[in-house]
This record gives structure tokens, C-alpha cells and sequence, in this order.
């Protein structure tokens, strides 16, 4: 039972246990009308066994959640349809031709046959619509099942990294499509830039949410309990472990050849300067820089391993 305000999506201490080890640990958060919520997490934060939760095809071990009224402890077999879901590895039939795979699953949902090629058309498939799904590029694909989760016309819509191995350019335009919809969203990622175009963003880690604001309220948080510099690359042998050494340095990251130095608020750049200096690092380009939600999460979820970038 929820109340008549409630938002489309509200999750409340939502818990998964595999035996003894607890995949998603107590998540609370509410998802507003036409809101795109991104769960950014490292591989086994806990993200795809939260969407699975939300769909009603694994059953929570504590806690709850309601999607578009509907609870789903107790009524996950309603909740079919009203949600659009498309899995991590979401399966479409690749000898199959684009329009053979809308029949089979529209059908499947009994979804009648003008609404089928309604779809096609919006999805902007009709030119593809006799191309076997093997032979369409990624991005095609994954605009092909976003369709499909979407042809019985969802109240709420669970993407599981929707666009893994996408070009950026193909994920700008999947985000683009979802913005149109303006439907309830929760899409996980991995790529931290892509985040950024949700309206707020779920940092997950260990099944755990770390913090949850919109892109821009997580950066100036950053920046009021943190300062950023970047030291321009190419850099000397050894800097790296001087500057970890450095009272107030909190973290060092690389990017490409910089190394991105987080320090506690006290420590200026003029001190941190000094401080190479007194080193034997002279003629070094030490600036401050403003945080990405790369930075942010690293920041969450230090030490970094090298290959996460
Ligand atoms: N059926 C299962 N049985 C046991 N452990 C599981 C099961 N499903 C998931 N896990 C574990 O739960 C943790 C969370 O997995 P989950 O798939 O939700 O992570 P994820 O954030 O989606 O990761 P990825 O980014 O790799 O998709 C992982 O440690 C995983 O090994
Ligand atoms: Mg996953």
C-alpha cells in the first residue's frame, strides 16, 4: 500500500543475501515522475541484483521496494506490465530480422500489430526492418530492445547497461531517446561519463549507495570538503609516492599522463608547491581542477585500481 503521492519508483532498505554474503545491503531511494536515475557502480556493486529486485524476478531477503503502485514482495506477477525492463545481456533472436523479432516478442506480450509497426516506426527502424539482427551495427541492437522493452507501454522503465560496447556517439543518441520518453528510469552504468546525463546519480559500491544527488550537487559537495589539482604529465619517476606522502594528501589518481591529487581543503596550491619544491621538484604544472563524477566516485571508493580506467 502506498500512498496516493507516491513517487513512480520507491525503494525502502531493499536487501539480497546469496547465503551468507550480502550482494545489495540495505538500499533506500525514491525515483520522481519522469526522472532518469543512473546506478553507477564498479562490476559486482550489486546494480543488475537491485533491477532484477525491481522487476520482480528475484526476491528481496529484507526490505521492499513499489514500482508504479505495485509491491514487489507480494505482487511481482503484476508488475509484468507495467515495467519496461532490458537486461544486461538482453536477448534479441539474431537470425531473426528486425521486424520478425518485434512480432515475436510483441506477440509474446500480446501487444496488438499496429502497435507493433507503430513502433518500428518511432524506434526509426522501418529502413532495417527485413535486416537480419546480426547483421545491424551495436547501436541498432540496443535501440531494437529498448523497443521492445518498451512496446507494452511501461510505467516505469529498468535498463541494465543499455549501451555496453555502444560508440559515443550511439550513446548519445540512446540518451536521447530515453530523455524523450520521459518515463521513471533507472539505468546502470559503468561509464561515468554517461552518468552525467542522468538527473541524479546513485553511487553504488560493495551493495551499497555511497551517495545519491544529481551530477552537479555531488561535484560541489566534492568541492566543499575537498580540493583537486592536476600535475601535468610527463612527470618524474617517484612523484607519485612523494605526493602521497604529502600531510593533507588524501589521493592521487592518474589520468593519462597527469596524476590528479586530492588534498584536504588546507592545503593550497601554493603550499603543495612548496612542498615539491622542498622536494627537488621544480618547473612542475600543478594547477586546480574541477571534479568529475570520476573524480567523485573515486574519491568514494579508494584505492583505485589501475586497470578501472
Ligand atoms: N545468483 C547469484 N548467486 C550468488 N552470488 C551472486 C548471484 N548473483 C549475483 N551474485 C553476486 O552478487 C554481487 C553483485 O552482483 P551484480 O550482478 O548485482 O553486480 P553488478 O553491479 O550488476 O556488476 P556488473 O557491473 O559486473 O554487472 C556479485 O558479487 C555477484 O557475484
Ligand atoms: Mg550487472
Amino acid at each position: 500500500m502506498t500512498p496516493r503521492a507516491a513517487p513512480p519508483i520507491r525503494v525502502h532498505e531493499l536487501t539480497r543475501y546469496f547465503g551468507s554474503f550480502c550482494a545489495v545491503d540495505h538500499i533506500s531511494f525514491d525515483v520522481r515522475p519522469g526522472e532518469i536515475l543512473a546506478l553507477l557502480g564498479p562490476n559486482g556493486a550489486g546494480k543488475t541484483t537491485t533491477l532484477k529486485m525491481l522487476c520482480g524476478l528475484l526476491r528481496p531477503s529484507e526490505g521492499s521496494a513499489w514500482v508504479a503502485g505495485i509491491e514487489i514482495r507480494t505482487q511481482p506477477q503484476e508488475l509484468k506490465h507495467k515495467i519496461g525492463y532490458m537486461s544486461q545481456l538482453f536477448s534479441l533472436y539474431e537470425d531473426l530480422t528486425v521486424l520478425e523479432n518485434l512480432r515475436f516478442f510483441g506477440d509474446l506480450y500480446r501487444v496488438p500489430r499496429n502497435r507493433q509497426e507503430q513502433v518500428l516506426e518511432r524506434a526509426g527502424l522501418q529502413p532495417v526492418r527485413n535486416e537480419l539482427v546480426r547483421n545491424l551495427p551495436s547501436g541498432l541492437r540496443q535501440i531494437l530492445a529498448l523497443w521492445i522493452a518498451l512496446m507494452h507501454d511501461p510505467e516505469v522503465l529498468f535498463l541494465d547497461e543499455p549501451t555496453a560496447g555502444a560508440d559515443p556517439q550511439q550513446r548519445a543518441e540512446f540518451w536521447n531517446t530515453i530523455r524523450s520518453l520521459n518515463l521513471p528510469t533507472i539505468v546502470t552504468t559503468h561509464y561515468m561519463t554517461e552518468a552525467e546525463n542522468a538527473d541524479r546519480v546513485a553511487l553504488m559500491n560493495r551493495g551499497r549507495i555511497i551517495a545519491l544527488d544529481t551530477p552537479e550537487s555531488l561535484k560541489q559537495s566534492y568541492l566543499s570538503s575537498w580540493n583537486l589539482f592536476a600535475l601535468q604529465g610527463p612527470l618524474p619517476q617517484g612523484i607519485r609516492e612523494v605526493l602521497q606522502g604529502i600531510p593533507g594528501v588524501l589521493g592521487v589518481i592518474s589520468f593519462g599522463r597527469d596524476l590528479h591529487v586530492r588534498t584536504e581543503k588546507s592545503v593550497t596550491l601554493e603550499a603543495l608547491q612548496q612542498r615539491l619544491l622542498s622536494r627537488g621538484f621544480s618547473s612542475l604544472h600543478l594547477k586546480p581542477i574541477e571534479p568529475t563524477l570520476e573524480h567523485v566516485f573515486f574519491a568514494w571508493v579508494e584505492p583505485v585500481p589501475e586497470e578501472a580506467r
